[in-house]
């Protein structure tokens, strides 16, 4: 239960482990047809922050017909994504986009996963991934010699077009704008169509079925696939191999000698960029836009980046020596997460907390709720870096502070986030600073991500 009792020290608080297993979860009972898809709808993050508060470490609910739970403690999570990992996959939410991304890593299942994974694995060792430092210091630089002083901008859409470019030249070796601008178009159109289907009649049929929307969104499809496929049969002629992360996903071969097919390169190669690009830029927009609150915080880090950096754009060898830096990345993304919810679908009737979870439960844990629980983090509200510069992350429950996720589906592209997020925020924080612009309070957008509505406006201030 999420109480009031002790403050970024206790790890031990209780979770049930006596009922008998046959007992479901406390919760709330919801109407009869949509149970609390209505709550849900209104107020997503709310609505399970208020959850966890009234009913506890694990909470039972139906949206429409799926019975969910939601496990806020950090022992359950860990057993739904670490130790039960096995018996669990991804919840319906992540097989939306299945008709785009195919079986890339995010979407597929099982023994095909392992294998796309170890494959994947290389690609991202911290080694190999270092090689990408000057890349992404480059375009920062680039970006920022763009703007003036007293411009007014968008920061999210700022640093989504920033990790967009360094994801496509990472990626698939793509400079000229004109290539990033089609890659993008074709993408952001398929995007669009398929959420557009969730909220209309159209939505109900299956997407073989030739209605004129239907249509539209096949045809798009086929249209990325073919730019795509233009970058892998690219990177298959190349006389030497490319240092980009198609290259290397290209160059990998499994246990058996066999390399991944086209297709297989296609759907990896999507989904790196849709996982990788936007969950970063939010992190830099959240921090941004909880800096220009923080005037001390921001002053703390200039004092940080001018005895390290002098006003250089970090190099590999300056992102250790930046403490200050990481902890004000921690807390962000622990007050703003940009992924809030993971969920996974029970394959098999399985316990939880001493409690019954039928075949076909979906589990939620959110780390908008975990992120802000009082037995782990005082005030938790509040934004203070500080409070992980004294070895909290190694005193609070490893399932306390999740931002990538956990077990064997964690986020591969973690060390490359963390990289480009603290190259991005000294790089852009030692030219210029955000006052956010005067109007109504920025109000959160959850969907598969934490976005802000209608972006944050700021005024750009030279240093
Ligand atoms: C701050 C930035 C990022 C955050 C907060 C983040 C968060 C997450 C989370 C929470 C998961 C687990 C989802 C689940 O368990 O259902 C995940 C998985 C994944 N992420 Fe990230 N991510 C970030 C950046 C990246 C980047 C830069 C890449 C690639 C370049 C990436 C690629 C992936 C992939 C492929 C998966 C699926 C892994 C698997 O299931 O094997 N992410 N991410």
């Amino acid at each position: 239960m999420i109480s009031h009792f002790g403050y970024d020290t206790m790890p031990n608080a209780t979770i049930p482990t006596t009922r008998p297993n046959s007992a479901m979860p406390p919760g709330p009972r919801g109407t009869l047809i949509l149970g609390m898809l209505g709550k849900l709808r209104a107020s997503r993050l709310d609505f399970y922050l208020q959850l966890a508060q009234e009913y506890g470490d694990l909470v039972s609910f139906r949206i429409a017909h799926r019975r969910v739970y939601l496990a806020s403690h950090p022992d359950l999570i860990e057993q739904v994504l670490v130790t039960d990992a096995r018996h669990y996959i991804k919840h319906f939410g992540a097989r939306l986009y299945k008709p785009v991304l195919g079986n890339g890593l995010v979407t597929s299942e099982g023994d095909f996963w392992l294998r796309q994974r170890k494959l994947s694995q290389p690609a991202f060792l911290k080694s190999r991934i270092q090689a990408y430092v000057p890349v992404m210091a480059e375009l920062t630089d680039r970006a920022v010699s763009r703007w003036s002083d007293g411009q007014q901008v968008d920061i999210h859409e700022q640093f989504s077009e920033l990790t967009s470019a360094i994801a496509l030249k990472t990626l698939f070796d793509l400079d000229d704008p004109g290539d990033r601008e089609t890659f993008v178009h074709a993408l952001r159109n398929v995007f669009t169509d398929l959420t557009g289907r969730l909220f209309s009649s159209g939505g109900l049929l299956p997407l073989w079925v030739p209605t004129p929307a239907n249509r539209r969104i096949q045809r798009g499809i086929r249209h990325l696939y073919s730019v795509v496929d233009g970058y892998i049969a690219r990177g298959r002629t190349r006389s030497t191999p490319g240092t980009d992360l198609l290259s290397r996903l290209i160059a990998a071969r499994d246990d058996d000698g066999q390399p991944m097919t086209d297709r297989q390169l296609r759907e990896e190669a999507m989904t790196l960029y849709l996982a990788g690009h936007e969950t970063t830029a939010l992190t830099l927009t959240w921090a941004w836009y909880l800096l220009a609150q923080h005037p001390q915080v921001e002053e703390k880090l200039l004092a940080e980046w001018s005895a390290v950096l002098g006003g250089r754009t970090p190099g590999i060898d300056d992102l250790t020596k930046l403490p200050y830096t990481d902890a004000v990345l921690t807390e962000a993304m622990r007050v703003y997460p940009p992924v809030y919810l993971v969920g996974r679908e029970a394959l098999c009737d399985l316990e939880l907390g001493g409690y019954r979870v039928p075949k076909g439960t979906t589990i939620f844990m959110s780390q908008w709720v975990s992120h802000r629980d009082p037995r782990y983090f005082s005030d938790p509200e509040e934004f203070r870096p500080e409070r992980w510069l004294d070895g909290l992350a190694q005193r609070i429950p490893r399932y306390a502070y999740y931002p990538f996720g956990g077990g064997p589906r964690v986020c591969i592209g973690q060390a490359f986030a963390l990289m480009e997020a603290a190259i991005l925020l000294a790089g852009v924080g030692q030219q210029y600073r955000f006052t956010i612009d005067p109007g109504p309070p920025v109000e959160m957008d959850p969907q598969i991500t934490l976005l802000p509505k209608g972006g944050i406006p700021v005024t750009l201030k030279r240093r």
